[in-house]
C-alpha cells in the first residue's frame, strides 16, 4: 500500500492529490490513507496536506525499504522480490543462501547498514550506516563458470550509466570492475557465483556505493583514494531512486546480453573505461606487470601486452595507472 501511495506521489510531483482520487486508486478508505501517510511520516517523508486540496509530498525520506525502492521501479524481473534488512552482515552472504533456497532470478538483497561487507580479493568493504547503498542481486544465467565475468563488466557498466542518469556524474570504469570519479573509488562490485565445473546454478552480484558520505565521514587516508556521489555532487542523492535505475540498467544491458551475447557489452564498457589504451602495472599476490592494455578478451581478462610484445591475459590483478 505505502508502495503504491508513493507511485502516486511520484505522478504527480509537487502537485497535491486529494483524499477521494487517493481512496478511488487505492480502493481503500479516507482513515486506511491517513495512517499510511502517518506512517510514512514517521518513516521521514515529509507530506503536507490541506483542506479540500488532499496530500502533496514535500520531501522524500532516505529510506530504502522494499516500498521506497518499488515506488520508482519500472524493471519486469530485477527487484521485484525484494529482502530488506536494517542491518545485517553482509548482503552478499544473505543473497547466497536465499540463491540456495531457490528464489527467483532478479531477487534484491538490501540493508541500510553492512556490519562485515565482503570485497574482492578477500578485503573488507566498509558501508556507511544510512549513507551507503549495500545491495546483491541473484541472477540464474545459462553461462559456464568462465563467462561470468562478463557479468562483472556489465554490472560495472550498468551502474555508470545508473549515476550518469541520477546524478549527472561521469565515472569511469577501472578493470575489471571499480567505478570511479576524479580517479577515485565511489563504487565496488563483486561477482560471485553458485555452481558446478560446468554449470552456473545462480550468480551473485554485489554492489557497494559511497553515496552520501561527506568528507568528514571518510578517515582522511581512505580521502585520498575513495569518494562518495555526494561529495562529487555537492549534494545528497536519492539512494532509493538510485538502486531503481541501477535495476533498470543491469536489467537492460542482461537482457541484451542474453540475447546478442557479449560484444555489445565489451564496447560499452570499453567506452567507458579509463584502463584501455594507456600503459599500466598489473600487480598479483606472484608478480607486477608492466605494459600496455589492449582491451579485453571474451572471459573478461585484461590483454596486456609487456615491452617484449608478449600479451598476457590478468585474469584477477589490481591495476595501478
Ligand atoms: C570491491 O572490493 O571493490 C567490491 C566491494 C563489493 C561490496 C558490496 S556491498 C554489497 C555486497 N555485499 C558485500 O558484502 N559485498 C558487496
Amino acid at each position: 500500500m505505502k508502495e503504491q501511495l508513493l507511485k502516486i506521489f511520484n505522478e504527480h510531483e509537487g502537485q497535491y492529490v486529494s483524499g477521494e482520487k487517493i481512496s478511488e486508486a487505492l480502493g481503500c478508505s479516507r482513515t486506511a490513507i491517513w495512517k499510511h501517510i502517518d506512517a510514512l511520516r514517521k518513516s521521514g517523508y515529509e507530506l503536507q496536506s490541506a483542506p479540500r486540496k488532499g496530500y502533496r509530498l514535500i520531501k522524500k525520506g532516505d529510506s530504502i525499504q522494499p516500498h521506497d525502492i518499488k515506488s520508482s521501479l519500472t524493471t519486469k524481473r530485477l527487484g521485484q522480490e525484494q529482502t530488506y534488512f536494517e542491518s545485517t552482515e553482509s548482503t552478499q552472504i544473505i543473497a547466497h543462501k536465499l540463491a540456495q533456497e531457490g528464489v527467483n532470478e532478479g531477487h534484491l538483497v538490501v540493508a541500510n547498514e553492512q556490519t562485515s561487507g565482503k570485497g574482492r580479493l578477500a578485503r573488507k568493504w566498509y558501508s556507511r550506516a544510512g549513507a551507503s547503498i549495500s545491495m546483491s542481486v541473484i541472477l540464474r544465467p545459462k553461462l559456464s563458470p568462465q563467462e561470468t565475468p562478463q557479468l562483472t563488466l556489465l554490472t560495472a557498466v550498468a551502474v555508470v550509466r545508473a549515476i550518469k542518469k541520477q546524478t549527472g556524474l561521469s565515472a569511469d570504469i577501472k578493470w575489471p570492475n571499480d567505478v570511479l570519479l576524479n580517479g577515485k573509488k565511489v563504487v565496488g562490485i563483486l561477482t560471485e557465483m553458485q555452481a558446478d565445473p560446468d554449470f552456473v546454478h545462480s550468480v551473485i552480484i554485489g554492489i557497494g556505493i559511497n553515496v552520501n558520505h561527506h568528507a568528514t565521514d571518510l578517515d582522511s587516508e581512505i580521502l585520498g583514494i575513495a569518494t562518495s556521489l555526494a561529495i562529487e555532487k555537492g549534494s545528497d542523492v536519492d539512494r532509493a531512486a538510485l538502486i531503481s535505475v541501477i535495476l533498470l540498467e543491469l536489467e537492460t544491458l542482461y537482457e541484451l546480453y542474453l540475447t546478442d551475447g557479449f560484444s555489445t557489452i565489451r564496447t560499452l564498457w570499453e567506452t567507458h573505461s579509463n584502463s584501455i589504451g594507456t600503459y599500466l602495472t598489473a600487480k598479483t599476490a606472484k608478480s607486477s606487470i608492466y605494459g600496455f592494455a589492449k582491451g579485453i578478451s571474451d572471459e573478461g581478462c585484461l590483454l596486456l601486452e609487456d615491452q617484449l610484445g608478449e600479451v598476457h591475459q590478468i585474469y584477477s590483478a589490481d591495476i595501478e595507472l
